[in-house]
């Protein structure tokens, strides 16, 4: 099962799902890989890994070289990495230099899929022929949004270019509960959307600290409500999918 974190607007718990929810299926006991396609390699980073692929994205996006050779492993049983490189900067050009751009990522990943029984695909900010492979590579959207206004209309324009055999699943991201806002456009949001998960990821200054030790959040702060929230909105993924 194919599921990436997206969203089109930027810093909003993408990379902070990926990582965590990705430690989380592999503890479970599934084999886990996940790919990071941001130029800027956060979860890379996140995971202990160097942000290279030898021979370059090109390469790999177009077919070229042998995906499950430019796999790394982590410091965690199951969970393997498809590292990010610098040049995934340029994918657009790289994947629209292909016959059949939109089908590109789901190529790459065809080897890999019977080895792994989750792929999390941590997605850049972005609304692009990437994210168009993406949506066909995905079986899931798992959706971060903010509490806020806008977030509306995001969801609407990601169903807009969103393929509607991909399932999405929205979730709210850096919630302050103590903010009567929040909590009163949280409530009007699961009115209209029943599509959304009812797990909260909490503000929480734990998931900022991932930065620091490098490490999801389960390695160093599982008592805290950010770790304790992941485990709930996987438990909920899970049920949601039928996985
Ligand atoms: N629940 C949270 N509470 C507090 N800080 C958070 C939370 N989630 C993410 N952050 C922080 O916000 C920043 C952006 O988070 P993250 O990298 O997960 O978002 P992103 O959507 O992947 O961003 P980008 O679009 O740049 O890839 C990071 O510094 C992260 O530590
Ligand atoms: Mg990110």
């Amino acid at each position: 099962m194919v599921l990436a974190t997206y969203n089109i607007k930027g810093g909003v718990g993408k990379t902070s799902a990926a990582v965590n929810l990705a430690y989380l299926a592999a503890r479970d006991g599934a084999s886990t890989l996940l790919w990071d396609l941001d130029p800027q390699g956060a979860s890379t980073y996140l995971l202990r890994v160097k942000p290279k692929i030898k021979g370059g994205g090109r390469r790999l996006v177009r077919g070229k070289s042998n995906p499950e050779t430019r796999i790394k492993g982590t410091d965690y049983e199951r969970l393997d990495l498809l590292p990010a490189d610098f040049s995934y900067r340029h994918m657009d050009l790289h994947l629209d230099a292909t016959k059949r751009p939109t089908r590109r990522l789901a190529q790459v990943l065809k080897p890999l899929t019977p080895e792994y029984e989750f792929v999390f695909l941590d997605c850049p900010p972005s609304i692009s022929l990437v994210s168009e492979s993406v949506f066909e590579a995905a079986d899931a959207l798992l959706i971060p949004l903010l509490p806020a206004a806008l977030s509306a209309r995001t969801l609407d324009h990601i169903d807009d270019v969103a393929r509607d055999g991909t399932q999405k699943l929205p979730f709210f991201s850096m919630v302050d509960s103590r903010k009567r806002m929040h909590r009163d456009l949280m409530q009007s949001f699961a009115e209209q959307r029943p599509e959304m998960l009812h797990t909260v990821v909490p503000l929480a200054a734990d998931v900022e600290r991932m930065g620091q030790t490098r490490a999801p959040l389960e390695e160093f702060a599982p008592r805290g409500g950010a770790a304790v929230a992941f485990r709930e909105l996987w438990k909920e993924i899970r049920e949601r999918l039928g996985a």
